[in-house]
């Protein structure tokens, strides 16, 4: 069946940076489905031919991995097209309507709707789409996909789950979360159930603790007006931080299938200890929070901004297999170097046979390591003796590298998913509830942390592992970051 991805937002960011060079790679590669066309709506006015100009520019540039390759545009080209329209206006919807009809003639064909635009033009879209009955799938399946930020709370998140239900069933909407689709994620999903031996270990008997780090070099920038509204608990926490927690916490699925893999990632959810709003000074204490010198002067800021660029905060998952055993969430802009990654920290052997008389001196436990990027692997950290006299240890490790084991590029996040809501696969998109259940545990955090009552928000420079006070926080609880930026 042919495939109409409706792109809305056409002329934004998202669509020239990631969406149209991630379908440009999957037909270079073989992979888009043979009669995909892409169809961008948006204000400006342009022909077919001037965004397919546009496209080329900007696909040349962001396209990842290999060189842009001509001949492959030049074919690919074709199948995007261009509708200009006013998403506030039904006599354009109509249009857009129109020309989709033209294109896709009497033929059933998938279509998918992709939501580019600012936030605040979902529910109209949304209602448009509805209004003209444009959901119905009466001549083939229609699915939405929703971008972040879903909601900028629970009950701005619920409203536009429930707006989406008036439209759309469930299993038509795809809310997207770019990190399910990068490789390196994924692939937690195997090394833990397709493998036998890390399951036995992966629990509170053996695990002291996990840390999940995304860290980036990169200031705020010019989103500065967008990110001063939002902060890093709702800009990174909410979704993508949560979504590395719950792959690397869940048990395994019956199946993997979209409705056992979501369940069992909203069961860690749930199984979150919950904050209450009168708890704040406790959620205050979980967590802490930091803003890089410099970023008041980014554009947009507001004077004497208090938004955090930096957070770190400790959930507890109150299950059987992770009870007691702390995850600590921790993000930043700003910081010493780009590198997420997802650290489960082993507990101490029962006796420190090796201390050298001092009792009590513990030395740091074995460590898994998953680099999520950019240096894409894993490795196993464990003490070795060192050759000579007497008994020396020290933390060397085994390595698996992504470059070095598989030889070509990675795809970029957005192809897989792209393909995915394609198909109609929705294991790696978030369901309603997981999205409530997130901001349910996250606007404890954001509501603590711009209460009155907090002190004046820690500054750390620029190219720092965020302020000192994050150390502080964790060194206080018996552990230490593991701040290592990854060789490349
Ligand atoms: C986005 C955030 O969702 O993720 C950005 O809005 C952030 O602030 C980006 O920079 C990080 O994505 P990646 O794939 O570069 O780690």
């Amino acid at each position: 069946m042919p495939h109409s991805i409706v792109i809305f937002g056409a002329s934004g960011d998202l669509t020239s940076r990631k969406l149209v060079p991630a379908l440009y790679s999957l037909f270079r590669g073989g992979s888009l489905p043979a009669d995909t066309r892409i169809i961008g709506y948006s204000r400006t006015p342009m022909s077919d031919d001037a965004w397919r100009t546009s496209l080329r520019e900007t696909t040349a540039k962001h396209a990842e991995g290999e060189p842009f390759d001509e001949k492959a545009w030049g074919e690919f080209a074709p199948r995007i097209h261009y509708q200009p329209g006013d998403i506030g206006s039904s006599a354009d919807m109509e249009q857009l309507k129109e020309r989709l009809a033209a294109l896709e003639g009497a033929a059933a064909v998938t279509r998918v709707y992709y939501l580019a635009t600012a936030p605040q033009f979902y529910e109209p879209v949304v209602g448009a789409i509805g209004a003209l009955g444009m959901a119905s799938e009466e001549n083939g399946p229609r699915r939405i996909v929703v971008e972040k930020p879903f909601g900028t709370d629970l009950e701005t998140a619920k409203r536009l789950n429930a707006q989406l239900h008036t439209v759309f069933a469930e299993s038509q909407i795809y809310r997207i979360d770019h990190y399910l689709g990068k490789e390196s994620v994924q692939n937690i999903i195997a090394l833990r159930f397709a493998n036998t031996i890390f399951e036995p270990v992966w629990n509170r008997r053996y695990i002291d603790h996990v840390q999940i780090t995304v860290a980036e070099e990169v200031p705020v920038g010019r989103r500065g007006a967008y990110y001063d509204g939002s902060g890093v608990l709702r800009d990174m926490f909410q979704n993508h931080l949560l979504q590395l927690l719950m792959v690397t916490a869940m048990e395994a699925p019956v199946k993997y299938r979209a409705t056992a893999v979501r369940n069992e990632k909203v069961k860690v959810l749930e199984s979150i200890r919950a904050y209450e709003p009168a708890e704040v000074a406790e959620v205050a204490a979980a967590g802490t929070r930091g803003q890089y010198r410099g970023y008041l002067a980014d554009p947009g800021v507001a004077p004497g901004s208090q938004t955090a660029t930096f957070g770190a905060i400790r959930l507890e998952i109150d299950n059987w297999r992770w009870q007691g055993v702390p995850f600590y969430l921790r993000s930043g802009k700003a910081m010493s170097c780009r590198t997420t990654q997802i650290v489960i920290a082993f507990r101490q052997p029962p006796l420190e046979l090796f201390a050298e008389g001092k009792r009590g001196m513990l030395r740091e436990g074995n460590r898994l390591v998953i680099q999520i990027q950019p240096a894409e692997g894993i490795q196993l950290h464990f003490h070795t003796k060192v050759p000579g006299g007497g008994m020396k240890l020290r933390l060397t490790d085994l390595e698996f590298s992504y470059s070095r084991e598989f030889k070509g590029r990675l795809p970029e996040a957005y192809e897989p998913l792209l393909l995915d809501v394609m198909t109609g696969e929705a294991s790696l998109f978030a369901r309603s509830d997981e999205v409530e259940k997130s901001w349910e545990i996250i606007d404890p955090f954001v509501r603590a942390w711009s209460s009155g009552g907090m002190p004046p928000i820690d500054l750390y420079e620029p190219g720092n592992w965020g302020p000192t006070s994050s150390d502080a926080w964790i060194n206080a609880q018996g552990r230490s970051w593991f701040d290592i930026c990854p060789v490349l």
